[in-house]
């Protein structure tokens, strides 16, 4: 399927052309800084990183790449949603760093629950379509690429729409074309599956 074809082709540049803005000089991540610059965030993402308030992404055991690269796309206004672009305005790139390796350093959320024959078809789309080669085989994320596993069902049914319809934009296109062959029913089935996913 040229579907599979695609995503086979985007794989190999997807690491490789992320490699090339990953590495501005900074002072090493300090997760005790990051613990105190997001106690803001506490109101919503909750002090443990799992989210207290409905449809707002637990931060748990993000991988801090991603976390910190989501933190810039709401800084430059590239992601909007949540009133986060305006709540992160004036991070520096080391507050984000910090903060990232203060939620990554945090335990990882309780899978959530969902009908054990959902999960199954959410399984095998997964397979299909490649998600496991980019979040990792238990969707625990990796580098820049999100953990999906245990998140919020309503987060990631949103954020599988916008990334689909181009309301949300990805940093470098293969997610976009990820979640652009998806039907409703695929996504709900996905979902299913990552956010019962331990
Ligand atoms: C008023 C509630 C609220 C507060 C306070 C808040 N957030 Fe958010 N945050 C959200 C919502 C809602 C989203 C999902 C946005 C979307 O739909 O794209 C989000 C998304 C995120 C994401 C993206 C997660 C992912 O997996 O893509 C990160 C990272 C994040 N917030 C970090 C922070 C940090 C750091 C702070 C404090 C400086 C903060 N947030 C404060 C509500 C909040
Ligand atoms: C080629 C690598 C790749 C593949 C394949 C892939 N993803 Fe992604 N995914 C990413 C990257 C990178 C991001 C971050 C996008 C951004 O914000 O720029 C992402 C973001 C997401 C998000 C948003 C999560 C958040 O917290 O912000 C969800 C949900 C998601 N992917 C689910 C999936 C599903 C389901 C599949 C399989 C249908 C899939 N992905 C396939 C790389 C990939």
């Amino acid at each position: 399927m040229t579907l599979h074809r695609s995503l086979e082709a985007t794989l190999g540049v997807a690491f490789f052309s992320l490699s090339l803005i990953a590495s501005p000089a900074s002072a090493a991540p300090d997760a005790a800084a990051g613990k105190a610059k997001s106690q803001i965030c506490s109101a919503c993402h909750g002090e443990a990183g799992i989210a207290v308030v409905p449809g707002v992404p637990h931060l748990a055991a993000q991988p801090p790449l991603s976390v910190f690269y989501q933190l810039v796309q709401f800084r430059e206004q590239r992601r909007l949603g949540g009133g986060m672009e305006a709540l992160v305005a004036t991070l520096s790139d080391q507050d984000m760093r910090d903060i990232g390796a203060h939620y990554a350093s945090l335990p990882a959320p309780s899978a959530g629950q969902a009908l054990a024959e959902k999960i199954a078809v959410g399984a095998q789309i997964s397979r299909q379509s490649f998600c496991q080669s980019c979040h990792g085989e238990n969707l625990q994320g990796q580098k820049h690429v999100p953990r999906i596993a245990g998140q919020s069902a309503d987060y990631l049914a949103l954020q599988l729409k916008n990334l689909r319809s181009g309301a949300r934009a990805d940093m470098d296109g293969t997610m976009g074309s990820a979640a652009r062959a998806l039907s409703d029913a695929d996504i709900d089935a996905l979902v299913a599956f990552a956010s019962a996913k331990p």
